[in-house]
C-alpha cells in the first residue's frame, strides 16, 4: 500500500533522503538558494534573481530532481516577493523564474508556491555521521527559522506509525479482525501523543519575537491576504494575475488522514479550507487520503460492534487529537496572539515591523483562531458515547 501512494516504510509523507544538489547546469538557482537569508537582508535578492539565466527544466529527471528543483524555487520565490515587507511587495515574478517554477509545479502537480511539501517534507538532510537533522534551504530567522522547520519534521516523523496503524485499521475492519484493529487503535493513539511531544518542542528551539516579526511573512502567500488582493502575475506564464495561499500545517496530510479514519465531521467553513489545502499536496498523498476516506466506516463498525474495549481505544484516539490540536492552538496564542500584543508594545525598529495583514489570519489565509478552536471542538464531538 504505502508505495502506492508515494508513502515511506520509514518516514512516512516526508521524502525519504532527499537530494541536496541539483544537477550543474541549474547551478545559478542553487547558488541563490544557497545566500538567501543574506540576499533577504541586503536587499539584494530581486536584482540578483532578475539576472539569472532563464534555465530549461527538461534536463531535471526523476522525482527527486523534481522535488528539490521546486523547493529552491519556491523559496527563491517567496524571497522574491516578501525581501521589502508587505508594503513594498511586487505585482510580478520575473520570466526566468516564473516559467521554471511553473513548469516543475506542473510536473509534480504542486502549487507553483512554498507550500508544506516544501519547507517540510523535502526540506531536510543530514548534518552530520551523528544524524543530526538540518533543513537544506532557509529563509531569515537563522536558528529560529531552522527550529521551526525542525520541530515540524519531527512530528512528521511521530507520526510515521500512526499512518501504518491506520492502514493496519483499514485491513482489520476488512477483514472483521477486531484484535487487529484493537491494536491499530492503541497505536494510533501512542503516535498521536508523540506528535504532541514533538510539537511540544518548539517552546525550546523557536523564538516567538523572530517567529512573529521576521518568519512569519515569507510563508504567507496571495490569497486571501490584504498585502497581495490581486494575486501574481507569472510572466511568460499567464496573462493573469494568480491567487495561491502561503503555507499552513494544513497541507500536512497526516491529520487529513486520521479524521477520515475516525470520522470526524468538521464545520463547513472548515472543511472548505481543509479541502482546499488538499490541492496543495502531493497527488499520490491527496489520493492516500481519499483512499481512507473511501474505506468502510470504522465509526459504524465500532457501533455496530459491542466490543466496549473498541469503543476505548477509539475514544482514546479522538481525545489525543483533541489533545494534540490544543496543544497546537496553545503555540499559536504564545507565537502569534502573544507576541502580536509584545510586538505592539515595543518601539518599531530593532526587529521590524509585523505584517499587519497576518494579524488575525494564518499563514495559509484562514481565521487562524476561529479555524483551530472550532477543529478542535468538532474533534470533541467524534467521540462515541457509552
Ligand atoms: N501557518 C502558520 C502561521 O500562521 C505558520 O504563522
Amino acid at each position: 500500500v504505502l508505495s502506492r501512494f508515494q508513502l515511506s516504510e520509514e518516514y512516512g509523507f516526508l521524502l525519504p533522503n532527499p537530494l541536496t544538489e541539483l544537477p550543474p547546469p541549474y547551478s545559478p538557482w542553487m547558488e541563490i538558494a544557497h545566500e538567501l537569508p543574506q540576499l533577504i537582508a541586503s536587499h539584494q535578492l530581486r536584482a540578483r534573481i532578475r539576472q539569472m539565466p532563464q534555465l530549461n527544466t527538461q534536463h531535471l529527471w526523476g522525482r527527486e530532481e523534481l522535488h528539490l528543483a521546486h523547493l529552491v524555487l519556491s523559496f527563491l520565490t517567496m524571497g522574491y516577493v516578501w525581501q521589502e515587507g508587505e508594503k513594498g511587495t511586487t505585482k510580478v515574478l520575473p520570466h526566468n523564474l516564473a516559467v521554471p517554477f511553473w513548469e516543475v509545479s506542473q510536473a509534480l502537480g504542486l502549487p507553483p508556491i512554498l507550500s508544506h511539501a516544501d519547507f517540510v517534507l523535502a526540506n531536510w538532510r543530514r548534518k552530520d555521521p551523528s544524524g543530526n537533522l538540518e533543513p537544506i534551504i532557509s529563509l531569515p530567522g537563522g536558528e529560529s527559522l531552522r527550529g521551526f522547520i525542525l520541530v515540524t519534521l519531527l512530528v512528521e516523523k511521530a507520526a510515521v506509525p500512526g499512518i501504518k496503524a491506520t492502514i493496519q485499521a483499514v485491513h482489520a475492519i476488512r477483514h472483521l479482525d477486531n484484535e487487529l484493529l484493537h491494536r491499530a487503535l492503541l497505536g494510533l493513539a501512542a503516535a498521536i501523543g508523540d506528535m504532541g511531544k514533538a510539537l511540544q518542542r518548539m517552546h525550546d528551539y523557536v523564538d516567538p519575537a523572530v517567529f512573529y516579526t521576521v518568519i512569519r511573512i515569507f510563508l504567507s502567500g496571495w490569497r486571501d491576504n490584504a498585502a497581495m488582493p490581486h494575486g501574481l502575475l507569472y510572466e511568460g506564464v499567464s496573462e493573469q494575475p494568480m491567487a495561491f495561499s502561503g503555507g499552513s500545517a494544513a497541507q500536512s496530510s497526516v491529520l487529513h488522514v486520521f479524521d477520515e479514519l475516525l470520522g470526524i465531521r468538521h464545520s463547513q467553513e472548515s472543511t472548505a479550507f481543509l479541502l482546499r489545502m488538499r490541492d496543495y499536496m502531493p497527488p499520490p498523498h491527496r489520493a492516500f487520503i481519499k483512499d481512507i476516506s473511501g474505506a468502510p466506516s470504522l465509526r459504524q463498525h465500532i457501533l455496530s460492534s459491542a466490543d466496549t474495549r473498541l469503543r476505548e481505544a477509539f475514544n482514546r484516539c479522538v481525545t489525543a487529537l483533541v489533545g494534540f490540536r490544543s496543544l497546537h492552538i496553545a503555540i499559536v496564542t504564545k507565537y502569534i496572539a502573544v507576541a502580536k500584543a509584545k510586538a505592539g508594545q515595543q518601539q518599531a525598529g530593532s526587529a521590524g515591523k509585523p505584517p499587519a495583514a497576518l494579524e488575525a489570519k494564518g499563514t495559509g489565509g484562514s481565521h487562524i483562531f476561529t479555524f483551530l478552536k472550532s477543529v478542535r471542538d468538532s474533534t470533541r464531538e467524534g467521540l462515541i458515547s457509552a
